[in-house]
Parts: C-alpha cells; structure tokens; sequence
C-alpha cells in the first residue's frame, strides 16, 4: 500500500486482487492497455482473465488495444485462452501470430502514431477499459506511469473504466523520466511545441479522474524481454557501411558533424547497427525513436549518444539493473513520451530525423516490405517505421541481401507486400553495400540496387530483368514474372 501515497480513501477501497478485477470484463468488451515492446504491459489481470474466460461454457473474447508488442502474461496468455477476437496496432508474440495468420484473430496492422486520433475519431469504436501499469499513486492522486507510457494516456481519456497494476518491482525512482502531453482535438489542435529532443512539454504523471478507477491491483512481476542475438557478421558488415555513408553525408556537407536525431527500429539488425555505432568517431548524438534498448544505454554511457527519447525502456534484465543501478546518472539523458508524441511526423520533420529501419525485401523501384513475409505471412507489422520512414529527413532501410540461407534474394523485382513507398524510401544498406536511391528516377534505381546490394549470386538475374523492364520504360514491369521471383528461387516453391 505504501506505493498509494495520496491519503484519500477512494484510491485504497479500490484495492482488489486480479481475480476480483477480472470478474469485471465481459466478453465482447474493448481493451486498452498499457505496454509497448515487452515493457510496461499488465501482467497479472490478464492471466486472470484468461483463466476467467477458459472457465466460461462459450468462447469468450475481447478486442485487445495496446501501444504495441506485449509480454506474454498478456498476448500470449489471452492467445492460448483463444481469448483475443481483434488486436491491434503491433505484435510480436508467437501464438498471436499463428492465429492471425491461420485467419483466428482479426488484426489490424496500423502506424503506431495513428491509434490515438483513430480512436478519438471514433474509428475504432468504443473503449471500455484501460488497464494499465504504473509505479504508484502521488499524494495529488497523479498515475506515475511504468517503463512504457505507449497509448496510455489516450486509453485513460476514452476508457469508460480505469484498472490499474502497480508493479512493486519497478522502482519509484522512475518517477520524473516521463512527459506526458496530449494534443487537443482538431480545430483547436496546436503545433507541438518541441523543438529539440530533449524539449519537456507535458507532465510527469497521467492525470485521471478517480470515479473512473474500478479496480487497483499490486503486481510485482518484472518485465521480460528477450535478449537479442549476437551480431553475425552480416549486420557487422551493416553496421559499418551505414557509419560510412553518415561519415560522407558530414564529409559531402549533407548532414552536421553531430549528425540530426537517428530513429533506430527494431530486431536484430537494428540492435547490431546501434550497437556498430558506439565503435564510430560521433559522439554527442541525440535519439528520437520509440525504444530504448540495452544498446541505446551503452551508447549513452560512451557518450555517443548525449541524450534519448522515446516510449519505451525495453531493456533486458542486465539492462535494467545496470539502468536502476545508475538511475541518477541517467536522469538528464533519458525521457518517455507517449507514442502519438514520439512517432509524430510534425517532430519527425521539425526534428530532421535519420530514419534506420529494417526490411523484410526491397524492390527494384525501392518500395519495401517490412511486415509479409512471401505476401503471405504476417511477422510483427509495420509498427512506428511508417511512423519515421515517411516524415524522415534521411531514411535508411537494412536488411541481409539474403534469407533462408541464401534461397531467396532480399532485393527481388517486386515486393510480395508493400509497406513504405517509392517515394519515402532514400537509401538502402545490405552487407554487400550501400544504394543510394535520392535523386535517382526508377532505372537508375533499379540499377543502383542491383549493383551496391544485392547478393553476387542473384545480380544476374536482376539484372536481366532490370534491363527488360526498366531499360526504355518508366517502369515496365511484367507482373507475372515479377512476382514469380519468390517461389522461383524457393526450393520447395513454399516457405520454410
Ligand atoms: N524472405 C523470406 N523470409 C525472410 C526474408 C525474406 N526476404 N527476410 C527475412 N525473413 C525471415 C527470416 O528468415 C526470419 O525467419 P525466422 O523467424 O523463421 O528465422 C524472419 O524473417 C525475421 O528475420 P530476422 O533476420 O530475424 O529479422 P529481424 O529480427 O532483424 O527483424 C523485421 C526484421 C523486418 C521482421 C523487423 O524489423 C520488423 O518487424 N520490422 C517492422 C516493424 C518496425 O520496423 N518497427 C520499428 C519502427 S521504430
């Protein structure tokens, strides 16, 4: 109870165990929680209400809202209960996946920045609760918010009730390293006013009305966030390419010598690239992204990086005893925002960001496919790299110029699924290389690609098809033949 430190008794009567707090979300209800990329998300009512639902004679389910991926306890749990009927903006959770992809879930992959406008638009229906995670309650009855802040203070507004976990085992220490701010609703919306990655424009809590809160439930189950792989040799290869081509752009006078804000994505190769830049010569660099991960601290302690801001801490355990161990060191270098704030294009483009995200397969014209894998397999979804990649001063998409041990090119004539078009997408990286697509029309692209990224083995048939179709065209593409280059190159004509 000490985490409750507002005297008034109506927080304490709302005190509850999860199993009380389920009994009170019916099948069919929209929920909205707190949570992004395995940080901050509820984790002991929704087991309970997987449990609750399992018990009922006829299939329950509800439409689960979030900020984007969450840990098992949520996904994962309501998954396994066959508990979730529409889910969206993002996920990255096994048994959630297979049930979108077998046709069981209806998901709606959307840009993160998105959510909140759709949801006050009332697109997205109505909100009944919002169940989010907090470090504890302030003597003004404020909401201190948990290591992600992701859509919850939009789910706050619009729910019709407020379930609340304060989990125990994240200290109250992070109180202060969140600004919280909402835009008005248009026509009286104004401009947001930050001007630097490090501008605070809101406040350090989530501000709510009590009569709202319906349940208060103590946790203290810690966030868990995988680790990422080691960097192979491939993304090593990335890494140094990119920090090359950033070294020119300062060098050609394209970009200053502390670089614009970078946005990195996520995944492995994404890890690895940030994880490249701490071997560079930048130093004092800021961060404008959606996740802070172990890489992005390392980089703040070599003083590569002088300051980070994003939606969420998603730091591995060693990350976060290292974080918590030193949480007064990193006062002044780190700040949460809600992802409607840390993925608006009107920042992004004030900002000038550099953009680093990875992609599934690029085409010969540059658009990218960062989410369906064949056109027919969703992995995650596009999350914030629309977000980024459209609003971007500089925008970087990487990927391996090969998968599934070199049976498929990355680079490929069409893409089987686009995400980021043509015309947002400036320069790729692979291992074999760097494409720089600015300034190019569709022939010198397509060339561009050919010769700087994609794999030895697969140039010729590129290129032979570049110079059918391209040579003497706009762009002449063949669909049939396009689009025949996935299971062509598949041994077994299917995915592995
Ligand atoms: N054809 C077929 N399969 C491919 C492929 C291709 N061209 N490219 C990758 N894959 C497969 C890999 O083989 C791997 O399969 P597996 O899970 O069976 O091993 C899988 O896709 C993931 O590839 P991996 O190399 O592990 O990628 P990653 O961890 O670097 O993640 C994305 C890559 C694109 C899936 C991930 O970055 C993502 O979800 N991006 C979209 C969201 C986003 O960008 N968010 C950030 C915004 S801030």
């Amino acid at each position: 109870m000490d985490r409750i430190k507002s005297k008034d008794t109506v927080w304490a009567a709302k005190v509850m165990t999860p199993d009380e707090a389920a009994l009170m979300i019916e099948p069919g209800m929209t929920l909205g929680t707190s949570g992004f990329t395995p940080a901050g998300h509820p984790k002991v009512i929704p087991p309970a209400l997987a449990r609750r639902f399992k018990s009922l004679s006829q299939k329950s389910s509800v439409n689960l809202y979030t900020g984007a991926s969450v840990g098992d306890e949520l996904d994962g749990e309501l998954a396994r209960a066959n508990a979730i009927h529409r889910r969206l903006p993002y996920q990255t959770q096994k048994d959630v996946r297979k049930q979108i992809n077998d046709g069981l879930i209806c998901y709606l992959d959307m840009h993160l920045s998105h959510v909140p406008d759709q949801l006050r638009y009332g697109y997205l229906g109505k909100l009944d609760v919002a169940i989010i995670e907090a470090v504890g309650i302030t003597e003004k009855g404020e909401i201190i918010p948990s290591t992600s802040v992701g859509n919850v203070p939009v789910f706050l507004d619009e729910a019709h009730k407020i379930m609340i976990e304060i989990n125990t085992s994240q200290p109250e220490a992070l109180e202060g390293f969140h600004d919280i701010y909402m835009p008005q609703m248009p026509p009286k919306r104004k401009s947001i006013p930050i001007l630097s990655s490090t501008d605070r424009i809101g406040s350090p809590y989530y501000k709510i009305d009590p009569d709202k809160v319906a349940a208060i439930v103590y946790s203290d189950v810690e966030d868990s966030v995988a680790d990422f792989k080691a960097p192979d040799e491939m993304s090593k290869w990335m890494a140094q390419h990119l920090i090359s081509f950033l070294e020119n752009e300062v060098k050609e006078g394209r970009l200053p010598a502390k670089l614009r804000p970078l946005q990195s994505g996520v995944g492995t190769t994404a890890n690895a690239v940030l994880a490249g830049l701490q071997a560079s010569a930048f130093k004092d660099l800021h961060f404008y992204s959606e996740v802070i991960q172990d890489s992005v601290l390392h980089l703040i302690d070599s003083g590569t990086f002088s300051f980070a801001s994003a939606t969420s801490l998603t730091l591995s355990k060693q990350g976060r005893e290292h974080f918590y161990g030193h949480i007064k060191d990193y006062r002044n270098h780190v700040l949460l925002r809600p992802q409607e704030i840390s993925n608006h294009p009107e920042v992004i483009r004030r900002l000038g960001i550099i953009s680093m995200n990875t992609a599934i397969e690029v085409d010969l014209c540059g658009h990218v496919n960062s989410t369906n894998i064949m056109g027919n397999h969703m992995m995650n979804g596009i999350g914030g790299s629309g977000d980024f990649t459209r609003n971007a001063a500089l925008s970087i998409f990487m990927t391996p110029s090969i998968a599934k041990d070199g049976d498929i090119s990355a680079i490929v004539p069409f893409v089987s699924h686009c995400d980021h078009t043509e015309h947002d997408v400036h320069v790729v990286v692979t291992e074999q290389g760097v494409a720089d697509l600015r300034g190019k029309c569709p022939e010198e692209k397509a060339f561009e690609l050919i010769s700087k990224c994609a794999h030895p083995d697969y140039r010729e048939p590129l290129h032979d098809y570049a110079v059918k179709y391209f040579r003497h065209h706009h762009i002449g593409h063949q669909p049939s033949e396009a689009l025949s280059w996935h299971a062509r190159f598949l041994k077994d004509g299917s995915m592995k």
